[in-house]
């Protein structure tokens, strides 16, 4: 069995995620945790180099669900089971849930696709699936993210989709949180940074306070 805690972080893109990894990673360093900050797709060499491949180039649906999974296996393997295996914390900016909301809710694919392509690329060798242990979800409407994505840099492949994609993945990240209510922590993200930061920090004491962590 595995003794170390797995965040993940999710949203689309503009919600803001980014800020406040690094905030949770302080927190937990400062508790004397060790701390693995990665992000997907990417993580390892290989599945950075995938990641370049599926944010840039245009792809078949079924191809770019494929390197997704692809290249989680890879991070899986080579990264987060053996942090869980040490103890430590592993926060990564995005997991499955993303695949689900981009491929499935943005793109359309298959959900039971990739439900399927979940349990094999997640298994674990007691027969469970491995899904982090909490998943902070910040939600933000489209429109507004939108906003904020035209004063940042060159979009990529995702970024530059339009409203009714975004709206199609948030609707998918809401139907995954009701599907695993368990692990998924719903933030308002177009509050002001401060006001995330503060609500981030209740999702974490409430959560350890369940005796998760
Ligand atoms: P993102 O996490 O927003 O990183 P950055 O802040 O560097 O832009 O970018 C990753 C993009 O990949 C984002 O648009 C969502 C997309 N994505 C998927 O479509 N499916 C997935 O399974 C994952 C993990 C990400």
């Amino acid at each position: 069995m595995t003794h170390g805690t797995f965040i993940s972080f999710e949203g689309i893109d503009g919600a803001g995620k980014s800020t406040h990894i690094a905030r949770v990673a302080d927190v937990f360093r400062a508790q004397g945790r060790a701390v693995v900050q990665t992000r997907e797709p990417g993580g390892t060499p290989l599945a950075e180099k995938l990641r370049a491949l599926v944010l840039h180039e245009p792809m078949d649906a079924l191809t770019e669900a494929l390197l997704m999974f692809a290249a989680r296996r890879e991070h899986l393997v080579q990264v987060i089971e053996p942090a869980l295996a040490r103890g430590d914390v592993v926060l990564c900016d995005r997991f499955t849930d993303a695949t689900f909301a981009y491929q499935g809710g943005g793109r359309g694919f298959d959900w039971q696709v990739l439900t399927l392509l979940e349990r094999m690329v997640q298994a674990l060798p007691d027969g469970g699936v491995r899904q982090p242990d909490l998943t902070v979800w910040f939600d933000l409407d489209p429109q507004i993210a939108a906003q904020r994505l035209a004063s940042a840099r060159l979009p990529d492949k995702f970024e530059s989709q339009p409203a009714d994609f975004f709206a199609a993945v948030r609707a998918a990240y809401a139907r995954r949180k009701q599907e695993m209510p368990g692990r998924f922590a719903r933030i308002d993200a177009a509050q002001s940074i401060d006001a995330v930061g503060a609500d981030v920090a209740r999702v974490l004491d409430a959560w350890r306070h369940r005796g998760a962590a």
